[in-house]
Parts: structure tokens; C-alpha cells; sequence
């Protein structure tokens, strides 16, 4: 069976939930691994007032039993501190009072309102906006900490850092290694670049006092892959395609690159492919790597290298011009507590969503029930790899 999820909840209702099934039995996991991730997506300056209500904590209520998962589906549930103030508003049951008394009218530019009150048929966008919050990328950090604790059994660890925020961009190249990725949850912005997250800050400082907010951009690092998960047999398992997509479906990202990249259009052939070279004790290597660890749709045994670019929050203390629904004026549009700036927060999400897609693949490839039979499909693949080395 391969990885799959579901979550379900609103920003503002009583909790979020999630179900993954396709987890193999016998995976050690506990509520704390999950949690560590939750609070490093809560981090980041230039968040809103809402992650200093919510500590995100996991509940497991499916799926584990002393410590070891059952092959059964896994349920998550994490439940959302500012119910308690939304009661009324995000009442599920009707009990005779209006809960939509206040409905929000004004769509906000660059949101899911309009769209989406067209497309359900709504008078309130609250209706779409509570589903449409970020506040939904918690659940897939949760189960993107599971996909992480099955990829760490074979060695595989997922990272992430911001590259830009705004005008700041990082001009150092960061090492590559575990202990210098890890470094990024140090920073305020999870930038390697010390410089330039002293810059980042003040443009975080600065959109705030203006009533502005910002974008950036974030790379997703993962160590220790196998040469050949995923697939050039057909489009929909090409690696690079199934990436890129899991960083787009995250909200307010809007363009994702694998390696070089976009830089690749501008460079001859020779400038742009990395040359082969080949290390008894070490098998195929390459002194380059921008192809990101990609060819043809499958990893090649390099670091796996995946950007992706968010745009500025769309929510502003001074919103753009917008258009009542109901009176059909033109004002300002709805403003609802927001983040200023979410890249830091939004590269964690990035590092759950490339996990997820890099534990789906290597289910594809290892498959099996529990992590015992997995881990056998893996070394005699790994056995066979070293086998088909150059023997001159
Ligand atoms: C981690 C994270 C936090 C976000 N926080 C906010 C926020 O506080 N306010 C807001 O308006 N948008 C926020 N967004 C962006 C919106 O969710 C997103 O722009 C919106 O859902 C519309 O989707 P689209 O930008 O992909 O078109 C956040 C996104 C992420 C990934």
C-alpha cells in the first residue's frame, strides 16, 4: 500500500485531524517527535498573535500501540486553543442562535474568499476562509513527522533553511552536512546566513510598521536517498513532478524549482549537467549537483536540492481595495489577526510535504508490511546497487 492522508478541520473550529494510512508496522513513534516539529512550524519572526495562543501538541488516537505503529490507519488529532474564543462564531451545532450573524462580506485580494464563495455558493466568507487558513499545514507537519521518522530508518533526513525574505537574500552557500542544516532552527527567519538574517529581520520589522507584509523563499534539503526512487516510466511518478507539486499545493507558494532550476535556462549545456565520476568505496559521485539529486524523474544518489518561492502574506493592516458582496461598494478589504511574514514557518511545512513525497516513494520501491520486511527489500536493493559496480 502506498502513503496516503486526509485532514480535515478549520482554523478556528474545534480541532485539526488527520488519518495516514500505507505507515508499515513496527515504526517507533511517539506524540514528542511530532510535537518538536508543530512548535518549529509555530517559530519564525514575523508571525501573528495567533501562535502565541496555540501550542500545537499532537494527540495519536489511532493506529499505535506502545510506541511501535500497527499498520493500521494512524489518527491525529491536534486540538486548537482559540476554539475557546470562537465558540459562538464556529458553533457546530445550530442551537437556535445565528452563527453567522457577523458574516464576513469583503473578499481579501490574493485569499481564497471570492473564489471560493462563488464556487460553494456562500454569503459568508468565513465559510471558506476557515478552511483556507494555514492554519491546515499543521496537520501536514504532523504527518509529515511521521513520513520523517520512517525515512530516518533508512537514513534519509529531511531539512530546510530561507534563502530570501523580501529584498534579503542569503549570499553565503550553506555546508550540506546534518549538524550545519540543523543550524537554520537557531535563526529567527531559519536563515544559515547570519548577515543576511540580520537583514531579513529588519525587513520583517519594516513591512510591520507600514502595514505591509512579505514573501521569500525557502530550499528543502533531504541526505542519505538511493540512487532510483521514483520513476521516469510515467509523467505522474516522475520525482521532480510529484516535489514540485507538494510544494505548490502548500498555501501562497508560487513556484518551485528542483536544483539550478530556473538559472539553467540561461547556461549552455556544459555549464548546466553534472559530470559523472565513479570511487570504488563510494560508487558513482558527481563534484557538481545542479540537478538537485534529480535525473529523469529519479533521485541519483546526490542531495536532493527543492526551492519553492512564497508570496507576501495576502491579510494587511492596510488592506488593499476590495468590493462588499452584499452592497456591492467599494472598501477596504477584510482584515482578519494575521502573520507578516510566514517563509520560516512555511519552510518547515516544506520539509513535511517533500517527507511525505519521498516516503511515499520509497514505499513504492521497498514496499512491505511492516518496517522488517521493508528494511530487507532495501539492503538486498542496496546489496544489488554495490554488485553492479565497475569491476576494472
Ligand atoms: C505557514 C503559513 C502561514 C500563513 N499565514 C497567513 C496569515 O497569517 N494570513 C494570511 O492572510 N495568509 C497566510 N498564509 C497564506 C494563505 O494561507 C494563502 O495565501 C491563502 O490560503 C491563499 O492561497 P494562495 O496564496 O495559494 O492563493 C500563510 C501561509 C503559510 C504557508
Amino acid at each position: 500500500m502506498s502513503l496516503s492522508y486526509k485532514t480535515a478541520g478549520e482554523s478556528h473550529g474545534p480541532e485539526l485531524v488527520s488519518i495516514i494510512e500505507g505507515i508499515p508496522a513496527g515504526l517507533s513513534v511517539s506524540a514528542r517527535d511530532i510535537d518538536r516539529d508543530l512548535a518549529r512550524r509555530q517559530l519564525g519572526h514575523g508571525r501573528g498573535g495567533r501562535m502565541k495562543i496555540e501550542k500545537d501538541q499532537v494527540i495519536i488516537s489511532s493506529g499505535v500501540r506502545n510506541g511501535l505503529t500497527l499498520g493500521s490507519p494512524v489518527g491525529l488529532r491536534i486540538v486548537n486553543a482559540d476554539w475557546r474564543n470562537w465558540t459562538e462564531v464556529m458553533a457546530v451545532e445550530a442551537d437556535g442562535k445565528d452563527a453567522t450573524a457577523e458574516p464576513v462580506t469583503v473578499p481579501r485580494p490574493g485569499h481564497a474568499d471570492l473564489p471560493g464563495i462563488q464556487k460553494f455558493g456562500f454569503r459568508d466568507m468565513r465559510n471558506v476562509l476557515e478552511r483556507a487558513s494555514a492554519r491546515e499545514t499543521a496537520s501536514r507537519v504532523a504527518v509529515g513527522a511521521l513520513a520523517r521518522k520512517l525515512l530516518a530508518e533508512f537514513t534519509v533526513q529531511v531539512f530546510s533553511h530561507v534563502v530570501r525574505i523580501g529584498e534579503a537574500g542569503a549570499a553565503v552557500t550553506p555546508g550540506m552536512t546534518a549538524e550545519d542544516l540543523s543550524a537554520a532552527d537557531e535563526s529567527p527567519v531559519r536563515c544559515l546566513d547570519r548577515g543576511a538574517a540580520d537583514d531579513m529581520v529588519r525587513e520583517i520589522d519594516r513591512a510591520r510598521e507600514n502595514g505591509e507584509s512579505l514573501g521569500g523563499v525557502f530550499e528543502v534539503v533531504a541526505l542519505g536517498l538511493v540512487p532510483g526512487l521514483g520513476s521516469s516510466a510515467s509523467g505522474p511518478e516522475r520525482l521532480g513532478g510529484r516535489i514540485g507539486g507538494a510544494l505548490m499545493s502548500i498555501p501562497a507558494i508560487k513556484g518551485a524549482e528542483i536544483g539550478d532550476g530556473f538559472q539553467l535556462a540561461r547556461r549552455p549545456g556544459s555549464q548546466a549537467h553534472d559530470e559523472i565520476f565513479f570511487d570504488p568505496d563510494r560508487g558513482y559521485y558527481r563534484r557538481t549537483n545542479r540537478a538537485g539529486g534529480l535525473e529523469g524523474g529519479m533521485t541519483n544518489g546526490e542531495i536532493l536540492l527543492a526551492r519553492a518561492c512564497m508570496k507576501p502574506i495576502p491579510t494587511l493592516t492596510r488592506p488593499l481595495r476590495s468590493i462588499d458582496i452584499n452592497s456591492g461598494a467599494g472598501v477596504p478589504a477584510h482584515k482578519e489577526r494575521s502573520d507578516v511574514c510566514a517563509v520560516p514557518a512555511a519552510a518547515v511545512v516544506g520539509e513535511a510535504m517533500v517527507a511525505i513525497e519521498l516516503a511515499r516513494v520509497m514505499l513504492e520501491k521497498f514496499g512491505g508490511d511492516s518496517l522488517d520486511d521493508m528494511r530487507v527489500s532495501f539492503n538486498a536493493y542496496r546489496e544489488r546497487l554495490e554488485a553492479s559496480w565497475p569491476r576494472p
